[in-house]
């Protein structure tokens, strides 16, 4: 796969009511009346030869619905390896089609409802199917992949863009990086985004992996007065781990891993560069241990933001807390502490491993509307949660709610989330409330993603697991797209 498709991983498809209430669900209704309709088209001569005069066709009923889950990687220049976009190209997929789907491998959206998170908003863009849209694939599959007639197609919907189509510059790492031999590397890059005089605003951004067989992490800071031009070499590099790298203000801006989707924040909220800052682009290779391999296309893809926005937008993250605090916060007891202080520390063939930590909003924070959220693991991971506790609900609001559940974690498909809401309503988090993240670990060769991580560092059994940066290091980390109104920041 070139290493260009790897930033496609991008998922922009046509909103859709999310399947959770079940019967009176907008989205199953539709679902149910194709396939009426395909049988009832039958009398016309329309549908199957089959036999079967319900069995929905490619044309009237599965062309439509395929076009607008799948159709973003599965189409001609996709990031798929097969196109569902002509009835020639989808039939002989169909039993495989039909089983992902109901396995939930495809399409890949790991935020999913659960019996103890149900967020209260439904996601934008969201790609799952409902059970009847699953059925209507199988009873597809089993009727031997009727075509239908092409005359009395469906309109399809509009496939949906997989870029940031509309952005206004790219800035691009500065120089190569080579990377070899077996241990993971930080490279960090300052870059000039060219406004030395005024404000920069941004609506919307798109994170580019150069070489997708290395780039395991990009985070992108707001280097908010310019300080990295100091101290990176000639060619924009500089030394960095964890951070921004810099001992000046930052703020984070976005992030990439496999999966990471275009981002495009709610309408009146924009991202802020001031006038003299820089972008750093924190990057986190990953050696393929089969010779060395060069990075040099990392960009970001940015689309101004016209005047001044009533919101500023962030990113945001909380987490990945290897300590217990007095006032209860922090990492929390777990299953194996053996009785002392909690540690973070996922135990070598563990397959049932839980860590959990509670971060508190501390006081002087300003009232922060979160529009997006999404979890983030390594390869040990198989689960997890983020909820927000308040400290004091207003009315109205829940004391509790889950922000997000991905009870499938897939590290090659990672992305934040957008509630499908106005930012009026949107959970909004305060000084004093809680954020509340739990992970699942399995740490034995029975998870497939512990068995690749080994074999690509040449080990034959799983080693302990810590919190911390290196790929057999873990993460729990929740993922949070906020905006804080201009007002409250001046
Ligand atoms: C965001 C991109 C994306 C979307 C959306 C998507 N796929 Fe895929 N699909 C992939 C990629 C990439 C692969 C290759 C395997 C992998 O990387 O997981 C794949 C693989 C598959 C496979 C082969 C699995 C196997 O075991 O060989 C099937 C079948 C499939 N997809 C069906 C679907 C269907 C049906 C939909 C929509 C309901 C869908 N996909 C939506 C990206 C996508």
């Amino acid at each position: 796969m070139p290493s260009a498709s790897a930033p496609l991983r991008v998922l922009a498809l046509l909103s859709l009511v999310a399947a959770c209430s079940g019967g009176e669900d907008t989205s199953a209704a539709t679902a149910a009346t194709a396939t009426t309709t395909s049988g009832a088209d039958s009398e016309g001569g329309t549908a199957t030869d089959t036999g079967g005069a319900l069995a929905p066709t490619w044309y009237q009923d599965v062309a439509p619905l395929v076009t607008a889950r799948c159709g973003s990687c599965h189409v001609d220049g996709g990031i798929a390896p097969f196109e569902l976009s002509t009835y020639e190209s989808a039939k002989a997929w169909a039993p495989l089609v039909a089983d992902t789907v109901e396995d939930g491998t495809m399409p890949p959206f790991l935020a999913d409802d659960t019996e103890e998170c149900q967020p209260r908003f439904g996601w934008k863009d969201d790609l799952r199917l409902n059970e009847d849209e699953k059925a209507l694939l199988r009873a597809w599959a089993d009727a031997g992949a009727p075509e239908g007639d092409p005359t009395m197609a469906t309109p399809l919907p509009e496939p949906p863009s997989l870029v940031l189509d509309d952005a206004d510059v790219r800035l691009t790492i500065p120089s190569p990086s080579t990377i070899d031999g077996k241990n993971d590397s930080f490279v960090c890059y300052s870059v000039d985004p060219g406004n030395a005089t005024l404000d920069q605003w941004i609506s919307g951004f798109q994170i580019n992996a150069g070489n997708s067989k290395i780039v395991h992490h990009v985070v992108i800071y707001i280097d908010e007065e310019g300080a990295s031009a100091d101290i990176a070499d000639q060619d924009g590099k500089f030394d960095c781990f964890g951070g921004a790298g810099v001992d000046a203000p930052t703020s984070l801006m976005g992030a990439w891993a496999p999966g990471m989707a275009a981002f495009r924040a709610p309408p009146d909220v924009a991202f802020r560069i001031p006038a003299g800052g820089r972008l750093i682009f924190n990057m986190h290779y990953h050696p393929t241990g089969a010779g060395p391999e060069v990075d040099d296309s990392t960009s970001i893809d940015l689309k101004y933001f016209d005047g001044l926005p009533t919101y500023v937008g962030l990113l945001s993250f909380a987490g990945n807390d290897g300590k217990h605090r007095a006032d209860g916060s922090g990492l929390q007891p777990g299953p194996n502490d053996g009785g002392g202080d909690p540690i973070f520390k996922i135990p070598a063939g563990v397959a049932d491993h839980r860590e959990s930590m509670i971060i508190k909003i501390g006081q002087g924070y300003p009232d922060v509307r979160v529009f997006a959220a999404g979890t983030h693991m390594h390869y040990v991971g198989t689960a997890m949660k983020v909820s927000l506790k308040r400290g004091n609900p207003l009315p109205g609001e829940p004391a509790e709610e889950c922000l997000v559940e991905t009870p499938t974690w897939d590290f090659g498909w990672q992305r934040a989330y957008q509630y499908d809401a106005p930012l009026d309503e949107v959970p909004v988090a305060r000084a004093g409330d809680e954020v509340h993240v739990r992970c699942d670990y399995n740490n034995s060769m029975s998870n497939p993603f512990v068995l690749r991580a080994l074999q690509e560092q040449g080990l034959d059994a799983p080693v302990d697991v810590y919190l911390g940066e290196e790929t057999l290091d873990e993460m729990c980390l929740g993922i949070f797209g906020i905006a804080i109104k201009l007002s409250d920041l001046l």
